[in-house]
C-alpha cells in the first residue's frame, strides 16, 4: 500500500489522523472506503423540508442555528464519514449588492447581473470573514456538535460563480459569459481577479474557523474547451488554491463534464480531484496519476433504481478502485431531489461493507 508523503499529511501528523474521509484525502490507507454525497442535506430528506416549510433557504443559510442543524440531518440519518456544511456557493453575490434571490422552480436569480467593465469596475469590496460572518459562525457550531465527523467548507470556483453573475441564473450555453471572456477579456480577467480574491479569503476564513477539509465547486467548467480553460479560468482556480495551500486542511476540487480539463484542473490546485459518472473512475485516475486522491463518481440518477441496480454500479465503481488509498466514494453531481432516503443509506452500507 502506498502512504501519503504530500505536506498535509505531514502538516497534520498523518499517524494520528483517524477519520477515514481525511485518511483518504492524503491518500492514506484505510480500512474502509469513506463515502458522503453532494447535496446530502436537501428537498429529498424529509426532516429538510419540515425547516424549509418554515424558512426560505436564505434564511436557513443566515441563521448559524438552522444552519448546523440541518448539516446535521444526514451525518444521523444516513451515517455518512463527512458533513458538508450548509450554506450555498451562491452566497457571496449577498455582499456584491447584486441581488439574490432564489425563486421556486427557477433557482437562483441575480437580478443585476455583471455584464461590462463598468459593472465589474462598480462591485463593492467584499469582506467574507464579517460580511459572511454567518457561515464561521455556523462552522464554529457544529464544530462543537460533529465529535469525530469531519466538516467540509466550500465555495465556488471563480469561473462557476463569475457564470452566474454574468447570466444571472442558470444557463445552458453561457452566452453572456463567454461574451464577456472572448469580446471583453480585460473586464473578464478583471472580474475574474476580484472573485478569485474573495473566495480565497472565504475559503481561509472558513478554515481558520474550523473547517477540516474544503471543496472548490467548478460545477458549470465543463462547457469550456480546455484553451479556454488554460487562458481565462485556471490562473484564478489557482490562485484560490495557493491561499489555502499552506492551511491544514485537504482541498477537494470538483466539477462535472470535465473528461477534457483533468489534467489542467490538477494543475490548478487539490489534493482530491472529482470526477463525474462520465468519465470511468480508473480512466480517470490514471489520467490524473497517483499523486492525487479521487472523489466520486456515481451518476445520481441511478440511485432512482431498485437497490439490487444500484449495488452493480456502486461494486463497479469500487472495484476500479481498487482499494488504492485515495479514493472518496461519492455521486459525480448532487443528489437528485427525487431520491429515496433508503437508498441513500444502502449505498453507505455497500461501501463500508464492500470486501470486508
Ligand atoms: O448538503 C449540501 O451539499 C448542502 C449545501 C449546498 C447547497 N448548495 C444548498 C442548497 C451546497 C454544497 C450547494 C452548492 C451549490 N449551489 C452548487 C454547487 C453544487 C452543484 O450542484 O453543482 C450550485 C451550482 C449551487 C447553486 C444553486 N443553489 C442552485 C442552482 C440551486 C437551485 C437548484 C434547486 O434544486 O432548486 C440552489 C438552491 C439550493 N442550495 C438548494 C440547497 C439544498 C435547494 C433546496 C431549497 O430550495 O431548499
Amino acid at each position: 500500500m502506498t502512504t501519503a508523503t504530500g505536506a498535509h499529511a505531514t502538516a497534520m501528523g498523518s499517524g494520528t489522523v483517524g477519520s477515514a474521509f481525511l485518511r483518504a484525502c492524503m491518500r492514506l490507507p484505510n480500512e474502509f472506503t469513506p463515502v458522503w454525497f453532494m447535496r446530502q442535506a436537501g428537498r429529498y430528506m424529509p426532516e429538510y423540508r419540515r425547516i424549509r416549510a418554515q424558512y426560505t433557504l436564505l434564511e436557513i443559510c443566515r441563521r448559524p442555528d438552522l444552519a448546523a442543524a440541518v448539516t446535521l440531518q444526514p451525518v444521523r440519518s444516513l451515517g455518512v464519514d463527512a458533513a458538508i456544511l450548509f450554506a450555498d456557493i451562491l452566497l457571496p453575490v449577498i455582499p456584491l449588492g447584486l441581488g439574490l434571490e432564489f425563486v421556486r422552480g427557477e433557482g437562483p436569480v441575480i437580478h443585476r447581473p455583471v455584464r461590462t467593465k463598468q459593472d465589474v469596475q462598480a462591485l463593492p469590496a467584499v469582506h467574507p470573514e464579517t460580511d459572511l460572518g454567518y457561515v464561521m459562525e455556523a462552522i464554529h457550531i457544529l464544530r462543537g456538535e460533529l465529535g469525530q465527523v469531519p466538516l467540509i467548507g466550500f465555495c465556488s470556483a471563480p469561473f462557476t460563480l463569475a457564470s452566474y453573475l454574468i447570466e444571472g441564473g442558470p444557463s445552458r450555453e453561457f452566452t453572456h459569459t463567454k461574451t464577456m471572456m472572448h469580446a471583453d477579456p480585460e473586464a473578464w480577467h478583471m472580474l475574474m481577479d476580484r472573485l478569485s480574491n474573495i473566495l480565497a479569503d472565504y475559503l481561509v476564513a472558513q478554515i481558520h474557523a474550523g473547517a477540516q477539509a474544503v471543496q472548490v465547486f467548478d460545477s458549470w467548467v465543463g462547457c469550456l474547451s480546455p484553451q479556454d480553460y488554460q487562458a481565462f479560468v485556471l490562473p484564478y482556480s489557482r490562485k484560490v488554491f495557493q491561499a489555502v495551500e499552506n492551511l491544514p486542511a485537504p482541498k477537494i476540487h470538483f466539477g462535472t463534464n470535465t473528461a477534457t480539463l483533468l489534467e489542467l484542473m490538477k494543475q490548478a490546485g487539490g489534493d482530491v480531484i472529482g470526477l463525474d459518472w462520465r468519465i470511468p473512475l480508473d480512466e480517470g485516475w490514471r489520467r490524473l496519476g497517483e499523486d492525487v486522491a479521487v472523489q466520486g463518481n456515481l451518476d445520481p440518477a441511478v440511485l432512482l433504481a431498485p437497490i439490487p441496480v444500484i449495488r452493480l454500479h456502486v461494486e463497479d465503481i469500487l472495484r476500479r478502485a481498487g482499494g488504492r488509498p485515495g479514493h472518496i466514494f461519492n455521486l459525480g453531481h448532487g443528489v437528485l431531489q427525487t431520491t429515496p432516503v433508503d437508498h441513500l443509506k444502502a449505498v453507505v452500507d455497500m461501501v463500508h461493507e464492500y470486501g470486508s
